[in-house]
């Protein structure tokens, strides 16, 4: 039976670039609650989405010479891509190009303007275009820059449709007090009392002429509705608000929260509720503004080359591990720095240290000591009792950390019990209680306590770590429908005796750690580049120029093609190679400086350019007679080689 509804969202993200790890992490957080809630009883929807209107689409579509909507579709198709990658279980996809999001928006507008909630006038402020934010000056900071971003506000002039945010000040002010949930974490809302709402609102205007890329108004089409009127309304117009057929939006909104980053937070908790109140429809019951990931001191930033993308983590090491990553080293409702470190050492410890190495050390033990089949335990040894608390306590502490939002908080409960599982194993010995058949009831009681805190563990990942469930699932020998709800994390003893157990691959193999990090800042550094196209960087060469030479100068010059027959070490001379070259029917020999860049074998076989008329001279005691070109600088030496087979000893001119 299902315990009620359960609606949230995520952000609807701007179709304006790839998305990075700062996204994911949104909705992975998101997604992980949602599988929580469906995985523990609750009618679940899920709405992630893009937001594709307005003036920074516009001219990102037009400096790729393309039109707005075929611009965003690709990209759109690529995060559809990322989300089937990940797994994510949403249930609705919106974007705000669709058909009935449009014509609700306009019904929303419409509505609001025949109450008397938005009215004419004319606009004067500061105009952030990257953030599609108006701002007045004294929210500016000093020489006019944006208070989200930082980056230059341009002074904007124009006829506008004003939204009457003002009147909902008191009622706002009010509300955030009776429901401290509508804006999470706490100092987030204090930052919305005292900056914004106490400081005073000023109504907003919520239409440009300036560009058409939008939702036009209604009654007025040379007028585009603001975008943040568009995308907010999302929330609502997703669940059928505004149409036909309202069976959605009665059955799940209100929602129950949503989910985004601290810069938005803003317009979640001041202008959607204001809107909801002026179209007396129900606010949300929690707005909760994570954190950023950063790099460095720096929010991910293309110009700073500094972006982390989902792919090549997920590619090297599965989607649990990215995920498990992003929720437990990051604490949900603050910043966190990204390095490539504290991902390797994450993977490394928590998760083949403690679970994988859990794992395949039970399972192992399983089939050693009693061929793969799960034992009845019968007696209660002296840490039983301590283990199975720790177990069946866990799936509350979970279940109340999910429910603030504190993932990190979550997995933590959950490793404590995998730690305390593991201690279990060093505490009881299998090893040795196997070598005693007098030991072998006691032996059987510690495997099957494994067997058993082995599901439960399974359990409390599941929302988490899905794949890497079923997994454990399959080496247990256990299915979806035996002793696996939420609820059986609570009670032990439940996997049947006499199931057969299975090894299988490792779960998440060991890393070495100073290898690896290394190996991960050249992955990560290389997708950037493709994403963006940025080619390595071209050394220019400072060039000093030789005297002019004529045509018989050069004629003087006999260079000839020459194959390298033999190659060997100078005796006395580390820089030094002796070459035999073979040059028409002759044989020469050439030392060469370039024993520092190519080894005597690999130089056997190779086309060369020699200088044949070059004066012999003795280098270190070696006779030389002619040399062979090559391009270097003080970090490189490549050889002067032909492009295409010609005899040895032709002429080259
Ligand atoms: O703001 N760290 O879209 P957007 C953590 N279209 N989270 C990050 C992040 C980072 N470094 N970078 C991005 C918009 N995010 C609007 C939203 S909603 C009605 C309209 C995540 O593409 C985080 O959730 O700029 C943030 O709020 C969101 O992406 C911004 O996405
Ligand atoms: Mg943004």
């Amino acid at each position: 039976m299902s315990k009620g509804t359960y609606y949230l969202t995520t952000p609807i993200y701007y179709p304006s670039a790839k998305l990075h790890i700062g996204h994911t992490y949104t909705t992975v957080a998101s997604d992980v609650l949602a599988r929580f809630k469906r995985f523990t009883g609750y009618d679940v929807q899920f709405l992630t989405g893009t937001d594709e209107h307005g003036e920074k689409i516009q001219k990102a579509a037009s400096q790729k010479g393309m039109a707005p909507k075929e611009y965003v579709d690709e990209i759109v198709r690529d995060i559809k891509d990322i989300w089937k990658r990940m797994d994510i279980s949403y249930d609705i996809f919106i974007r705000t190009t669709d058909e009935h999001h449009v014509k609700s928006v306009q019904k929303i507008f419409q509505k609001l303007y025949d109450q008397g909630d938005i009215y004419k006038g004319e606009y004067e402020g500061w105009y952030c275009t990257p953030c599609e934010s108006f701002w007045t000056k004294t929210q500016l900071k000093e020489e006019k820059l944006c208070p989200d971003c930082g980056r230059p506000a341009e002074l904007a002039k124009e006829e506008a449709y004003f939204f009457k945010l003002s009147k909902y000040q008191d009622r706002l002010i009010q509300y955030f007090e009776e429901h401290p949930e509508i804006c999470l974490p706490e100092s987030r809302k204090n930052e919305m009392l005292n900056n914004f709402l106490k400081a005073g609102l000023e109504d907003l205007a919520v239409s440009r002429t300036s560009f058409d890329w939008g939702i036009p108004v209604p009654f007025d089409p040379k007028h585009v509705i603001y975008v943040w009127i568009d995308a907010l309304s999302n929330y609502i117009t997703a669940l059928g608000y505004g149409s036909d057929n309202q069976e959605k939006y009665e059955k799940y909104w209100p929602a129950n929260v949503h989910i985004m980053a601290k810069e938005i937070i803003r317009f979640h908790t001041i202008i959607w509720p204001a809107m909801l109140m002026a179209l007396g429809e129900p606010l949300p019951k929690m707005v909760y503004g994570h954190g950023w990931i950063m790099f460095g001191d720096d929010k991910m930033s293309k110009s700073k080359g500094n972006i982390v993308y989902p792919e090549p983590l997920i590619e090297r090491y599965g989607l649990d591990a990215l995920k498990y990553f992003l929720l437990r080293e990051f604490t949900f409702g603050y910043d966190g720095t990204y390095t490539n470190r504290s991902f390797v050492n994450r993977l490394n410890a928590d998760l083949s240290n403690d679970l994988g190495n859990l794992v395949s050390r039970s399972i192992t033990m399983i089939e050693k000591y009693n061929d793969g089949i799960i034992p009845e335990g019968k007696t209660a040894g002296a840490f039983d009792e301590d283990l199975k608390r720790i177990a069946t306590t866990a799936a509350e502490k979970v279940e109340k950390a999910i429910d603030k939002l504190q993932f990190h908080e979550g997995l933590e409960e959950i490793w404590k019990v995998i730690r305390r599982v593991n201690k279990y194993i060093d505490e009881t010995t299998p090893w040795i209680l196997a070598k005693e058949e007098a030991n072998k009831e006691k032996l059987d009681t510690v495997l099957y306590n494994l067997a058993d805190s082995l599901r439960i563990i399974s359990i409390l990942i599941k929302p988490f770590m899905e794949a890497t469930t079923t997994k454990i699932w399959t080496q247990l020998g256990i299915d979806k429908e035996q002793c696996t709800s939420w609820e059986d994390a609570a009670v032990f003893g439940k996997i049947p005796v006499g199931t057969q157990v299975q090894r299988g691959e490792i779960l998440f193999p060991r890393l070495e750690v100073e290898k690896e990090v290394e190996e991960l800042e050249k992955i990560n550094q290389a997708y950037f580049k493709k994403i963006n196209g940025i080619q390595e960087e071209e050394e220019t060469v400072e060039m000093e120029a030789k005297e002019e030479i004529t045509i018989d100068d050069f004629d003087k010059l006999e260079l000839r093609v020459a194959k390298v027959i033999k190659a060997e070490k100078h005796p006395k001379a580390d820089r030094l190679l002796v070459l035999q070259l073979q040059v028409g029917n002759e044989t020469r020999q050439v030392v060469s400086g370039i024993a520092q860049h190519y080894k005597p074998e690999d130089m056997v076989g190779k086309s060369v350019i020699l200088v044949a008329n070059l004066k012999p001279v003795k280098l270190r005691g070696i006779e030389s007679r002619g040399m062979i070109l090559a391009a270097s600088n003080d970090k490189k030496l490549v050889l002067g080689t032909i492009d295409s087979e010609m005899p040895a000893g032709t002429l080259m001119s």
